[in-house]
């Protein structure tokens, strides 16, 4: 299957998609992993999107639409993908709809996740995130088995650069702007499926995979 997961920041992308591609056996791409990891690393993509991630501005797209769809050109997206935080404008969701029917393909599903933006703050600063395989904790509402490491991996748990409250404001508000009208976009294509993001983190998970399995 062919999938977008979207939502706020803070909605819980990341840690749904982290359930849906181990039950479809399909790979997560997450933008905002692939920019971070360039980061880390030092590349010179990592150099030109530092300041954005920092800042919680979009990364331009000239610098994530090509990437993205190179990334869905590799071997494991051949029967299907899940976009985490990709597209994020009108511009990059049309750009991937060309990309796809280019390539005869397109997408199956978007699934958004609703959340009360007043919860997103305290969701944010309190997420630890995993420097190994990027899954997502919180140090009260989801906790790991051991404080500070990562369930699976066992590796450190961070907190990311871009969760204080002032960045988190400004992401949010960035999403209201360029990123919600997508679910008028999707909707209008019958693709989208939206899921109450308040709800526990298991329940999501289960109507989710069962939306996807009918
Ligand atoms: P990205 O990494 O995509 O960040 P984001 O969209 O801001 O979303 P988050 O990863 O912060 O939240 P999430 O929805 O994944 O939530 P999570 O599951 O972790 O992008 C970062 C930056 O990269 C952007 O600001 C931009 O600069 C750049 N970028 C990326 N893609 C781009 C693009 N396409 N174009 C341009 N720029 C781009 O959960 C959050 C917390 O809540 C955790 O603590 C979790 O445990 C908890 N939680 C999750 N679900 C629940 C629940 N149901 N109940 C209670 N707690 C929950
Ligand atoms: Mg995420």
């Amino acid at each position: 299957m062919r999938l977008i997961i979207m939502g706020p920041p803070g909605a819980g992308k990341g840690t749904q998609a982290k359930q849906i591609v181990k039950a479809l056996d399909i790979p997560h791409i997450s933008t905002g992993d692939i920019f971070r990891k360039n980061i880390e690393d030092k590349t010179e993509l990592g150099k030109k999107v530092k300041s954005y991630l920092d800042g919680g501005k979009l990364v331009p797209d000239e610098l994530t639409i090509d990437l993205v769809m190179d990334r869905l050109d590799q071997e494991d997206c051949k029967d299907g993908f899940l976009l985490d935080g990709f597209p994020r404008t009108i511009h990059q969701a049309e750009a991937l709809e060309e990309g796809l029917k280019d390539r005869g393909k397109s997408l199956d599903r978007v699934l958004n996740i609703e959340v009360d933006p007043s919860i997103l703050v305290e969701r944010l600063s309190g997420r630890r995130v995993c420097t190994h395989c990027g899954a997502s904790y919180h140090v009260t509402g989801n906790p790991p088995k051991e404080e500070g490491i990562c369930d699976d991996c066992q590796a450190p748990l961070i907190q990311r650069q871009d969760d204080t409250e002032k960045t988190v404001l400004d992401r949010i508000g960035v999403y209201e702007s360029q990123t919600a009208p997508l679910i008028d976009f999707y909707n209008g294509r019958d693709l989208l499926f939206t899921v109450d993001g308040s709800l526990p983190i298991t329940k999501i998970s289960e109507v989710l995979i069962n939306e996807l399995k009918k």
